[in-house]
């Protein structure tokens, strides 16, 4: 089948207010629009329709909540009831179709609340991830201009409450943008104090909310803004409109994950990523199945069984998460031995995403699970699959460490640095033939040039995914490194140069570098070095605990910043160039040769032992 007939058939299985006639605008690439004339709303898809569908009772969201000892379902009738009102607090605050929300919230039903209850008003909401500091979060403000942020008074981590609140107004005291108001779910761990005039307290409001109805939207509309970690300090904000996301989610809860309505499915992953917009929230609730909002752990919530007994106790049929929670689990138990006291026959596949998928974690998976294990590739930028084994069209057969072909709607090909395409099995850069199907991002927030720039000028024609791979005989897609400095841990998207704008501002800093190196667990991990000023004698180790404070302060906990040592000097080539990639292997354990462009070799003995002395350097 052809993309357009596809996306059109795919299109006419949603609600519209009025059905698009035009299927894809593409008269200003790479701006490209699809369903540009379409008239819909994002919250009745995903809530109404399955109300008036007679869905009413089917339970909608299970909140499983083992940090807290709670569970609360909400059906599609608790849920319409809820989101139609806190769409009436925000409408009552002055938020209207266009204007942003920040949602600053842990996993709680009420952050799932907020964001559909945006998406009613044809507000935009923009969801930051609770392990952001406050500096993060200010970014965000500034580029938002949120009317109004909604948050929670704490977030409930396994080893700690997280006061969010203080973390709120500390951002919004650096943020030159100030929202008008803020509303905060007071939770019984933590309750918040209130600044008078300014902050709304979510039960209060909600007590003597009126429902508003659905606002019509264009296609085109942005649904939210999600902003993830570019090459620098300042985050892209990924724009998604809505007609095309509720087409594409729709499409790939059936096709890709085989899940059908009134099923249950579960992506462990958190409302503030990707993964959490389009698979906690809204593709499950556009196919009419049951999303679970899992406020745990992998592992220590309280045991590595705590996966299996979710998919047993709310009968999972299709599961979503990341390949470090099952690294996670098979370290604390190798032979699976928790999986003998839960009933898992109704369970149908895993899928695993955010990473690479190591070969091990997939074959420990599928062997004590018994099910497909389905490695996909996506990102942030793309808000569903590239590649994937579609269970619901057809099941191909599973190669580790492959996401398997490209979906459909993406033309995916490797080129070489000269744009030319690589043979079969040459890495080079991944890249997708524009347009872009539905449900991509459509632009960055305040920012079309850096759109452009940063992902269709080096290669005309194309979106250049930042990740290196290649292309097998059989068409299978192996994706290996970003060619960026984004790293990955623990399934997060991290940027190492934020991490160095931070280091650098440290005063006793003159120079550093960050670099991602292999971690068992997390995939990958942080590691920084700084170079001194001169002059500077102050002891070393504090100067170190100093900047692994700052990135903490200054980024978040989720940046695990935890390895830093200080060095003489940091390998470059002669025209300056850190040589981060060198290091990278030499704390890997992987090949390397001395660049031909070192400025002097004898660093690498001096990083070497410094990275030795760290216990980094793996053996080959
Ligand atoms: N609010 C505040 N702090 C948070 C947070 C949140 N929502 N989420 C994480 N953090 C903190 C953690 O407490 C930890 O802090 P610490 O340094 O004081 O211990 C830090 O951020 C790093 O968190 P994380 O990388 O998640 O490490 P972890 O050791 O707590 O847990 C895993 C490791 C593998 C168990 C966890 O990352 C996980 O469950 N991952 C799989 C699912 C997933 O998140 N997928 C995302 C994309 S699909
Ligand atoms: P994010 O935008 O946070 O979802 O991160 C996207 C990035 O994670 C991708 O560009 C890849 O580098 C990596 N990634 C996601 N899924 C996979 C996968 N299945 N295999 C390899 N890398 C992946």
């Amino acid at each position: 089948m052809n993309d357009s007939r596809l996306w059109q058939r795919a299109a006419d299985d949603i609600h519209w207010y009025r059905a698009p006639a035009t299927l894809l605008d593409d008269s200003n690439p790479p701006f490209y629009r699809w369903y540009p004339d379409g008239v819909t709303n994002a919250c009745y898809n995903a809530v109404d329709i399955h109300v008036e569908q007679g869905r009413g009772e089917q339970p909608a969201v299970i909140y499983d909540s083992p940090v807290t000892s709670t569970q609360r379902i909400l059906t599609f009738d608790d849920l319409l009831d809820q989101v139609s009102r806190f769409a009436g607090v925000l409408s009552g605050q002055g938020v209207a179709k266009g204007d942003r929300v920040i949602v600053y919230m842990p996993m709680v039903p009420e952050a799932l609340i907020a964001m559909l209850a945006c998406a009613r008003l044809g507000a935009i909401h923009s969801v930051v991830f609770g392990g952001f500091a406050s500096s993060e979060l200010a970014v965000r403000i500034d580029d938002a201009t949120p009317k109004l942020v909604v948050s929670a008074s704490c977030g409930i981590e396994p080893n700690r409450v997280v006061a969010y609140k203080p973390l709120l107004d500390e951002a919004i005291r650096l943020a030159r943008h100030k929202p008008d108001s803020c509303i905060i779910l007071q939770r019984p761990a933590l309750e918040a104090a209130l600044v008078a005039g300014r902050d709304l307290d979510w039960a209060t409001v909600m007590a003597t909310a009126t429902p508003a109805p659905c606002v019509p939207v264009n296609a085109n509309d942005p649904l939210y803004i999600l902003y993830t970690s570019g090459t620098t300090g300042q985050p892209k904000g990924v724009v998604r409109d809505t007609g095309g996301s509720i087409v594409s989610l729709k499409w790939s809860m059936t096709n890709i994950y085989n899940v059908h309505p009134g099923e249950v499915f579960w992506a462990a992953s958190d409302v503030g990523w990707v993964v959490g917009h389009s698979y906690i929230v809204y593709g499950p609730l556009f196919n009419a199945n049951t999303t679970v909002m899992y406020e745990g752990k992998p592992v220590g919530t309280p045991d590595p069984g705590a996966y299996w007994r979710v998919i047993d106790e709310h009968d999972v049929k299709v599961m979503f998460t990341a390949p470090t929670a099952f690294r996670a689990i098979r370290k604390e138990d190798p032979e699976g031995s928790y999986l003998a006291k839960y009933d898992l026959s109704g369970f149908r596949a895993l899928f695993l995403a955010g990473e690479r998928c190591d070969p091990n974690t997939l074959e420990w998976a599928r062997e004590k699970l018994q099910v497909p294990v389905i490695d996909h590739w996506w990102q942030t930028e793309t808000g569903w699959s590239i590649c994937a084994n579609c269970l619901g069209i057809e099941q191909l057969p599973i190669v580790p460490g492959s996401p398997a072909r490209p979906v459909p709607g993406y033309d995916v090909q490797v080129l070489d640095a000269d744009g030319n395409r690589a043979a079969p099995g040459a890495i080079g850069a991944l890249v997708i033939r524009s347009p872009l199907p539905p449900g991509t991002f459509t632009t960055l927030w305040n920012a079309e040039q850096r759109y452009v720039k940063a992902y269709f000028s080096r290669f005309p024609g194309f979106y250049e995914t930042g990740d290196a791979g290649y292309i097998d005989d059989n068409g299978y897609v192996f994706v290996m490194a970003r060619t960026d400095d984004v790293i990955n841990v623990a399934g997060h998207r991290l940027s190492t140069g934020a991490m160095e704008e931070v280091l650098a501002d440290h005063p006793d800093v003159a120079e550093c570098a960050v670099i991602g190196i292999a971690d068992e667990m997390k995939g990958q991990l942080p590691l920084g070095l700084l170079v001194l000023s001169a002059g500077v004698n102050r002891d070393p180790a504090v100067i170190v605990a100093e900047a692994i404070q700052l990135v903490r302060d200054r980024i978040g906990p989720v940046a695990a910043f935890k390895l830093c040592a200080v060095v003489e000097r940091l390998p470059k080539t002669r025209s300056g160039k850190i040589l981060r990639g060198t290091m990278r292997s030499i704390a890997d354990g992987t090949s390397w040769k001395m660049p031909a462009t070192i400025d002097d070799p004898a660093i690498i003995e001096e990083i070497t032992s410094t990275l030795k002395q760290m216990g980094l350097v793996r053996d080959v």
